[in-house]
């Protein structure tokens, strides 16, 4: 399915609610976000991703049909590690499965390499998250190493990995 990535407008706040509403996808993330997450929640994200700094944090909303079926962002990192991002999404769940976040990561990657003096981007997903591990090495990304026991998630001490994609 045919997906884009935009800037976030305050309008997509019901449809970002309506996505992240599932413990589905709350069991893939770091803990902080509300459950239930309210309009008012998104609002407040989609504020505060149009007023972050410019420089530091790339926020895209991604849509199908220009409609904001999930999120997709990629956060600098500061001191020596300024030319370094984190990178995080999820997608609402009745839109998995269908190549949806391998095209918004590969294009959030190349947006960034593009206009950004960014040199390498990372994710940290949960080991036993396949579909993440998966899109990553879709994208290029290359799994540096597993990160043991360095999590506790829903009361369960877990692993994690390391992925990277380099600006070549
Ligand atoms: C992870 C997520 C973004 C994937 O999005 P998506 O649009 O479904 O991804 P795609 O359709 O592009 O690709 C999914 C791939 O994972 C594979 N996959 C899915 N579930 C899997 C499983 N349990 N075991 C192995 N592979 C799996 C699919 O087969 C597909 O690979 P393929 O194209 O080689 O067949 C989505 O599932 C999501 O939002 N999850 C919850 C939040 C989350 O995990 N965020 C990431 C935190 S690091």
């Amino acid at each position: 399915m045919d997906c884009k990535i935009r800037r976030w407008r305050m309008e997509d706040a019901p449809y970002l609610a309506e996505a992240l509403n599932n413990k589905n996808i709350h069991n893939n993330l770091r803990d902080g976000l509300p459950f239930p997450y309210t309009v008012s929640d998104a609002e407040k994200f989609i504020t505060a991703m149009l007023n972050s700094d410019i420089n530091k944090t790339y926020a895209f909303a991604i849509t199908v049909d220009d409609k904001a079926i999930g999120s997709i962002g990629v956060f600098r990192n500061e001191n020596i590690h300024f030319r370094t991002a984190e990178m995080g999404y999820y997608i609402a769940e009745p839109y998995w499965g269908q190549g949806i976040g391998t095209s918004a990561v590969n294009q959030i990657c190349r947006y960034i390499f593009d206009h950004t003096d960014i040199i390498r981007i990372y994710a940290e997903p949960f080991a036993y998250n396949m579909a993440s591990c998966r899109i990553l090495e879709k994208s290029g990304f290359v799994c540096e190493g597993i990160l043991r026991k360095n999590a506790v998630k829903n009361g369960k001490i877990i692993d994690m990995k390391m992925y990277s994609l380099l600006k070549i």
